[in-house]
């Protein structure tokens, strides 16, 4: 086990960083303040995207990092591995955000499931290119995928995604589902007279599929500063929308961390032969940063304790600095304790972060 040392020197050039560690114990997780232990990392790969929603990026994409400040592959394993030997992490989310842009994605899926103990690897993706993929993904090693998909009408996917790609994310759920890559998860934002009215149409399909629906309430996190709280499908809306079809009662199994609350959903049964649920994902309505057990890492190196982050910890300064295993544990615990209670929306206060959602990894 790792002590900590809390001499973990400054990085050059970081705007923002967190170094107090007043009051840490000696524990090699990642622990914060608030008693919560980060063990999911969710690691952004890129952040580019081939398609353009409209709530996270304008029409003509954004500014790109540039390819030198990128993580390169051998440098994300490096991060990773340390993850999870070290600081306890067991559960590897990789975003974007387009992750399937990333050529070496096989590469990385690979090299962190030969790690002890292993982790559970996802990917959240918007499905194009899935079709080729799926079976390279699944033989590396990945388990499972969340796919983005906000309407199954073709006029709706092209006016909110600024691409007729429709038919390409269905053919890669397809895919993913005849390799294996489950349960597959779809995540759903609700916006008003876009798609408000259709989750009963995506539950539907969902159930149909196989597919296990989430409804995530829209999250100040769009890269034109445009969200309003009051413009929002809230989760209280969501279900009363759902329940005009559907009858769904409370799931018992423990939640956990995790940010969907569930729901079973009456007279339909999972491909797995449990009962069918459907999850809704009240971010601002309900946070449940209480129980929050997520770290992020940028693909541009930087450890985010919250997506709502004011501030980041350069690791890639360590990598690139010839900084030890140690050393960047140390830099990644010392983030960690710095962790805010929560992500704050609803004060009068509150700052949209710099970086969009594509940027930080959803
Ligand atoms: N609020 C909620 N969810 C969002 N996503 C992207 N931007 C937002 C936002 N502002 C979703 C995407 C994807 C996942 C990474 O997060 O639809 O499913
Ligand atoms: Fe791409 Fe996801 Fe942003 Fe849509 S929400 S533009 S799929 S990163």
């Amino acid at each position: 086990m790792t002590v900590l040392d809390l001499g973990v020197p400054a990085v050059p050039g970081a705007a923002a960083t967190t170094t107090d560690t007043s009051g840490r114990p000696a524990d090699a997780r990642l622990v914060d303040s608030w008693g919560r232990v980060a063990t999911d990392l969710r690691v952004s790969l890129t952040d580019r995207c081939n398609l353009r929603c409209t709530y996270c990026m304008p029409a003509e994409g954004l500014e790109w990092m540039p390819s030198e400040q990128a993580l390169t592959d051998d440098e994300v394993v490096r991060l990773v591995r340390i993850a999870v030997e070290r600081l306890g992490v067991a559960e590897i989310r990789f975003t974007g955000g387009e992750p399937l842009l990333r050529k070496g994605l096989e590469d990385i899926v690979a090299a962190t499931a030969v790690l002890a103990p292993r982790p559970e690897m996802s990917v959240t993706t918007n499905a194009l290119g899935l079709t080729r993929r799926a079976a390279g993904l699944a033989a590396a090693g990945l388990d499972r995928v969340n796919v983005s998909l906000d309407t199954l009408r073709r006029d709706r996917f092209t006016e909110i995604t600024r691409r007729d790609r429709l038919d390409d994310v269905l053919a890669g759920l397809r895919a993913a589902r005849e390799h294996g890559l489950d349960p597959i998860k779809v995540n759903t934002v609700l916006m008003p007279g876009l798609n408000d009215d259709e989750a009963p149409d995506l539950l539907a399909w969902a159930l149909d599929e196989g597919y296990e629906l989430r409804i995530i309430e829209q999250m100040p996190l769009d890269a034109g500063h445009s969200w309003q709280r009051d413009r929002m499908i809230t989760a209280e809306q969501v279900l009363a929308s759902l329940r005009t079809r559907f009858t769904l009662t409370d799931d018992p199994a423990e939640r956990g961390g995790a940010p969907a609350e569930r729901f079973l959903v009456d007279g339909w049964t999972a491909p797995d032969g449990s009962p069918a649920k459907v999850g809704v994902i009240a971010s601002v309505t309900r946070p449940f940063c209480g129980t929050c057990d997520r770290t992020r890492l940028t693909a541009d190196g930087q450890v985010r304790t919250c997506l709502f982050s004011q501030t980041e910890n350069d690791l890639r300064s360590f990598l690139r600095g010839g900084g030890t295993d140690d050393e960047i544990a140390d830099a990644w615990r010392v983030a960690m304790w710095g962790k805010k209670a929560g992500h704050g929306i609803d004060d009068p206060g509150f700052l949209q972060p710099d970086r969009p959602m594509s940027a930080i990894g959803g």
